[in-house]
């Protein structure tokens, strides 16, 4: 069985031949067992090279991303900053203009539509009804832009029952 060691130094012909000639043999099959065992020795090195080499790139990347890392982190919070402020806005101009007649959080509580069962093909008869009202309800042209108007559809679909 080869046992093998690790060795770092920078092998010279003397040594090769001092493990070969220590064998004290001639036979080609102890001189091949006994360079086989010395090379053993030798070989994982190259591991260490490999290794040295990969971990130093990763370790430099590090180093060059970040300038781009820290930038991106707050990059990231400001986009998180601003979906949250979105969905706020959204639930409060639809509890302003919308909730007192179809209810909190879309939830009708009877004979008013409940805006959830509008299907992603009402999304024309949902303008006409908003911008030109209908019956009991008011018309909001003027009073919403179309952001608004497009912000509490998104907020509706969001929520219905049918996506
Ligand atoms: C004053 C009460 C009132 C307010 C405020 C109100 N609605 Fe209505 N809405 C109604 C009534 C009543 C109907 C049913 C009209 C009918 O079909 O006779 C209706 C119908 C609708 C419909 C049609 C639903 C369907 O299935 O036909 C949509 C869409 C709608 N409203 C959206 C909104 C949105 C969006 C807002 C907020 C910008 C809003 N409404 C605010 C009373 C209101």
């Amino acid at each position: 069985m080869l046992t093998s060691q690790v060795k770092f130094n920078l092998l010279t012909r003397e040594q090769v031949m001092g493990a070969l000639k220590s064998t004290g043999s001639k036979d080609p099959d102890v001189l091949l067992a006994a360079k086989e065992e010395f090379a053993s020795n030798y070989r994982p090195l190259k591991w260490f090279g490999i290794w040295g080499m990969v971990c130093g790139v990763l370790m430099t990347m590090l180093i060059i991303l970040a300038p781009l890392g820290i930038p991106l982190f707050f990059l990231g919070v400001w986009w998180f900053k601003r979906a949250k402020k979105n969905s706020l806005l959204i639930e409060q101009t639809f509890s302003e203009y919308c909730s007192t007649c179809h209810g909190e959080n879309l939830i009708s509580s009877g004979q008013i539509p409940d805006l959830r069962k509008l299907k992603a093909t009402d999304r024309a008869k949902f303008e006409t009804t908003v911008t030109n009202g209908k019956n009991q309800m008011p018309p909001w042209k003027g009073a919403l832009n179309d952001a608004q108007i497009d912000s509490i559809w998104s907020y509706i679909r969001a929520n219905a029952h049918e996506k």
